[in-house]
């Protein structure tokens, strides 16, 4: 399977939240080669939309000449695209909300409406074949009130074939101390991998599994307050 990592978080590869995405890989790979791309976005040069909507009229060319060109060839090489990134103001960080504004060309002008009355535009480029996953870390010690808007954006933006992890307490997995917690949440992204990569989804069970804190959020909490070694 062909995959094109987005990493969103301005830390590269420090980014906490790649350490989910690398175990959910390493799962993938034990169960079956993979071809894994990875974009760190905020290296790229991604100018925003302007809106023109010349693309949607023009049989798809962005007017903008810049590295979103290379970054659409290769989606619509892909058979999964993983958004992998931290949440930020209860959103996706503003650099791949930018890039996710620039995929504009793959829709045509022509709108429809769905079997749910929601309207959308009709592609003009070839994306069936296409999955996507959203991969979110967040620095709270709960999902509560936290990961609704993000999640949201996500499956109105991708309605079908999509998948959504989302992790508290996301921090944990760049602190060295916390690596007996750790551990063991990392070995269950990568059993996810190997479940994705065998059946095409997660099971309720799995995600219940994978997007739990990792330790109980008081404690968590106190930890990060400083009020606990
Ligand atoms: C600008 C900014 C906004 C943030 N907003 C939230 C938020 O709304 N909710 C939350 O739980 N954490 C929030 N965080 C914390 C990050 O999600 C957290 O530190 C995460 O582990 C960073 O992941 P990364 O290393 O992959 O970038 C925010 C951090 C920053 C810098």
């Amino acid at each position: 399977m062909k995959i094109l990592v987005l990493n969103g978080s301005p830390k590269g590869e420090r980014s906490d939240t790649l350490h989910i995405t690398r175990a959910f890989l390493d799962g993938m790979q034990s169960a079956a080669p993979q071809d894994v791309q990875l974009i760190h976005v905020n290296a790229q040069h991604i100018d925003y939309c302007i809106g023109c909507f010349a693309c949607k009229k023009n049989g798809g060319v962005c007017v903008l000449d810049d590295d979103m060109r290379e970054i659409l060839d290769a989606m619509l090489d892909a058979d999964l695209l993983i958004f992998s990134f931290p949440l930020y103001s209860y959103g996706m960080p503003g650099a791949l909300k930018n890039l996710i504004d620039r995929m504009m060309p793959l829709s045509s002008w022509n709108m429809v409406k769905n079997a749910e009355g929601k309207y959308g535009h009709r592609m003009q480029y070839d994306v069936e074949k296409l999955h996507y996953m959203m991969i979110c870390g967040c620095g709270f010690p709960n999902s509560k009130h936290n990961f609704e808007g993000a999640v949201r954006q996500f499956s109105l933006k991708f309605p079908e074939r999509s998948t959504i992890v989302t992790v508290p307490e996301s921090p944990m997995f760049n602190i060295p101390q916390a690596a007996a917690f750790v551990a063991p949440r990392l070995k269950a992204f990568r059993a996810a991998g190997c479940e994705y990569a065998a059946t095409g989804a997660l099971s309720e069970q799995t995600l219940a599994a994978i997007c739990s804190p990792m330790i109980p959020e008081e404690i968590y909490a106190q930890f990060a307050n400083g009020e606990r070694r």
